[in-house]
């Protein structure tokens, strides 16, 4: 089949390649040049383990082609939406300006073909509503049909996920009617379908609310151990301990239970503010506490702020270095970033922080300032008063405590991630704080009225 994929970000740049990789011929159209063009040279835009090989092949192949032009999308019979819907500037509801302005012009095109049959299929993340609106104006065009087909990719694992993802849903008009549009939608994933995937139908406002429902639940199982966190440290208990024992309830899960930093990049902190903003619209009060989530959220990153403090006192001029700068491993993608975040607190409370990460020193020198990155970690770590671990690549973790603590001046850490074992630091002569894994001994320092205190100071910081 012939395909095209309108906006080749994250997404869409995955979804083109991996569709090339299943056999169609695929165009992606974007409309920022150098985007493409770097895609036409076979070249990822951004860090994502596999994606290269499948561009290169694609591209070698000639299967898959990139474009700026929507006139080069009028051979295709189905085009997928893979627009970005950021926070709007003004608010905390989507912003569906690129996704509008993708279909006025795919429209120009649909028409232009004259009723052949084709299929658009939708996969940004959006409010309830919008799939049967963009059908609307679609169904204007004679043979034009719209199915709403949610992504769930994760990125680092976004090429696994779309070709062998957990389910795939299909939101359509009328689930009744429209069987015709899923054999079409079939015909393109059979390769996925034939390996036993489920695939669901469902009317397009059911397929909206699983992605805007599963991300908000993954945010909520995040902020509730980071909830939990926040009691571990005023009771003196392990949240990785209590973590670790609740997953073990198959009722509960293990997945998402990593107590830390807290959740960033492109999609779960602006999901749950849009799909918050879209339950009020329609007078839902129910989700009101995802806005306790984000709070619960942002709250972790001003509790490093806190250790940083607790341990240096004063951090004018002191020198801090910051282990991670992407909002996850395996990413370049500083979207919404815990580590940016923290590192820009630290800089802008006066100490002379050095940020090194694996992938994403570019993106995180854009927003920091070159001075402030440094590529190689021994060089990073090199005269540091205080190490905070904030994104948990696999280099960080397993950083020997002893070589570590002869490159810094005064080895104390933060591990924001729980990814290392205190007792092994600790051994190794450093001072170490966590979030959420207060130390027996601590507890025990800790008197009853101070751990009042200090609850108050947690809870009133938002
Ligand atoms: C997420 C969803 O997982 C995916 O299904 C959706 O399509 C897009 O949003 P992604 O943003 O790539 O994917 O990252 P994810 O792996 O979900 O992690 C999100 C954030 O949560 C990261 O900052 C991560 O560090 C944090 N996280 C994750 C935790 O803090 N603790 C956990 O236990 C898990």
């Amino acid at each position: 089949m012939t395909i095209s994929v309108i906006g080749v970000g994250y997404l869409g740049a995955v979804h083109a390649a991996s569709m090339a990789e299943l056999g169609h011929r695929v165009i992606g159209l974007d409309v920022d040049p150098q985007r493409i063009a770097s895609l036409q040279a076979g070249r990822a835009p951004f860090h994502e383990p596999g994606l290269p090989e499948l561009l290169r092949t694609g591209v070698d192949t000639g299967r898959l082609r990139f474009t700026t032009d929507y006139a080069d999308l009028a051979e295709a019979d189905v085009h997928f939406l893979g627009l970005g819907t950021p926070q709007r500037p003004d608010g905390p509801g989507a912003d569906l300006r690129f996704l509008h302005a993708a279909v006025d012009s795919l429209v120009d095109v649909l028409a232009a073909r004259g009723g052949a049959p084709t299929l658009v299929v939708g996969k940004s993340t959006v409010p309830a509503g919008t799939a049967r609106e963009i059908a609307a104006r679609l169904s204007a065009i004679n043979g034009v049909r719209l199915v709403w087909n949610p992504e769930f990719l994760r990125e680092g694992l976004a090429v696994q996920d779309t070709l062998a993802p957990d389910r795939i849903v299909y939101g359509v008009q009328d689930p009744e009617l429209d069987d015709h549009l899923v054999h079409l939608l079939d015909e393109v994933y059979r390769p996925i379908l034939e390996r036993g995937v489920p695939r669901l139908v469902m009317s397009f406002e059911s397929a909206e609310l699983v992605k805007s429902s599963a991300n908000a639940f993954l945010a909520t199982k995040i902020s509730f151990i980071n909830a939990i966190a926040e009691m571990c440290e005023v009771t003196g208990a392990d949240v990785t301990d209590v973590a670790r024992s609740i997953g073990m309830d198959e009722r509960i899960g293990s997945k998402f239970l990593r107590a830390g930093v807290g959740f960033g990049g492109g999609c779960l902190p602006k999901d749950i503010r849009a799909f918050l903003a879209s339950a009020e619209e329609h007078g839902v009060r129910s989700l009101a506490f995802l806005r306790e989530v984000d709070a619960i959220n942002t709250r972790r990153r001003t509790r490093v702020m806190e250790l940083a403090w607790d341990m240096l006192g004063d951090l004018t001029g002191r020198r801090i270095t910051v282990l991670g700068a992407a909002f996850k491993p395996d990413s370049d993608d500083v979207r919404d970033s815990p580590a940016l975040d923290i590192a820009g607190r630290l800089v802008a409370a006066g100490a002379r922080v050095t940020v090194t990460d694996p992938a994403a020193l570019g993106n995180a020198a854009a927003k920091l300032g070159e001075d402030v990155v440094e590529p190689d970690t021994a060089r990073a770590l090199h005269g540091a008063e205080l190490v905070v671990l904030l994104t948990e690549w696999e280099e960080y973790r397993h950083l020997d405590p002893w070589t570590t603590a002869a490159l810094v001046a005064v080895p104390r850490i933060i591990d924001g991630r729980n990814v290392l074992t205190p007792s092994d630091w600790r051994a190794a002569g450093w001072e170490v704080e966590a979030l959420g894994r207060s130390t027996p001994a601590d507890s025990r320092d800790v008197d009853p009225a101070s751990r009042g205190q200090r609850a108050t100071l947690v809870g009133s910081v938002t």
